[in-house]
């Protein structure tokens, strides 16, 4: 781990009991910036790898021209990824303006947005990307489940939605997992969208949560990665 951020320190503030605070959330991620992705690493964290992959396995589309929308973008590793595919434009959208200065260092973005989700609405036109992407976010404590709604808003008719799921099983966990499953059927059933996959991912991050033995055993957090595509309206 960096010296900026010690494994306890990651570990008292990913608590599952703990229960985060939004402002707790951006302060931690504000000062953890600049080696997020160098401790992410040492995490084994793989949802950007996998959430990218999945994504490109099911789309259809000329990457170059497509606009994404890289919600919760944390430090550019998405756009990172995706821009080795042959993506070219993307928007990114944080409630961390530390995070979203070491976004703006990878030079993809055209522009980058500050919000905190589910207290401040999505700050980009509906109907606008084709890709709306957000790894890494939806969880507990993080993003509400009620903006998944403002992700398909964003998204053109015919638009990609890719979601991960950090699968963490405590209570609050299981009760994430429960409601945003049924909103994303519900936003089915509305006709908003169709679905299009999901994969269920073992190994999408090192269960930091747990004592350093365990770390040691290589204990993991599961994911879910889900994809839907925007109704023809
Ligand atoms: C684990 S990082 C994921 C970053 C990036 N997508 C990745 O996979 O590397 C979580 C990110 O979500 C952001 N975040 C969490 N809750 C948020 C919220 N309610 N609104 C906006 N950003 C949020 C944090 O600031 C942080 O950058």
């Amino acid at each position: 781990m960096s010296d900026n951020r010690s494994l306890d320190e990651l570990r008292t503030f990913l608590k599952p009991s703990k229960g985060v605070d939004s402002q707790q959330m951006v302060k931690f991620y504000n000062t953890w910036a600049e080696t997020y992705e160098q401790d992410h690493n040492f995490m084994k964290y793989t949802a950007p790898n996998q959430a990218v992959n999945f994504l490109f396995e099911n789309f259809s589309g000329r990457p170059e021209e497509v606009q994404v929308l890289d919600v919760a973008c944390g430090s550019g590793w998405v756009a990172k990824l995706m821009f080795e595919l042959g993506f070219k434009h993307f928007v990114g959208v944080d409630g961390s303006q530390g995070m979203l200065d070491e976004a703006a260092k990878t030079g993809h973005y055209e522009d980058l947005k500050l919000a905190l989700l589910g207290t401040e609405p999505l700050p980009t036109q509906p109907g606008v990307f084709d890709v709306v992407i957000i790894v890494g976010a939806l969880r507990d404590g993080f993003v509400p489940v009620s903006v998944t709604r403002e992700l398909c808003l964003a998204a053109k008719a015919g638009g990609y939605v890719c979601m991960s799921r950090n699968g963490l099983k405590t209570e609050s966990g299981n009760k994430y997992k429960e409601s945003l499953e049924s909103e994303l059927q519900l936003m089915q059933d509305e006709g908003l969208w169709s679905h299009v996959a999901t994969k269920q991912i073992d190994k999408y991050m090192l269960d930091v949560s747990i004592d350093n033995q365990d770390v040691q055993l290589e204990r993991y957090v599961p994911g879910t990665l889900y994809l839907y595509r925007k109704s023809l309206l």
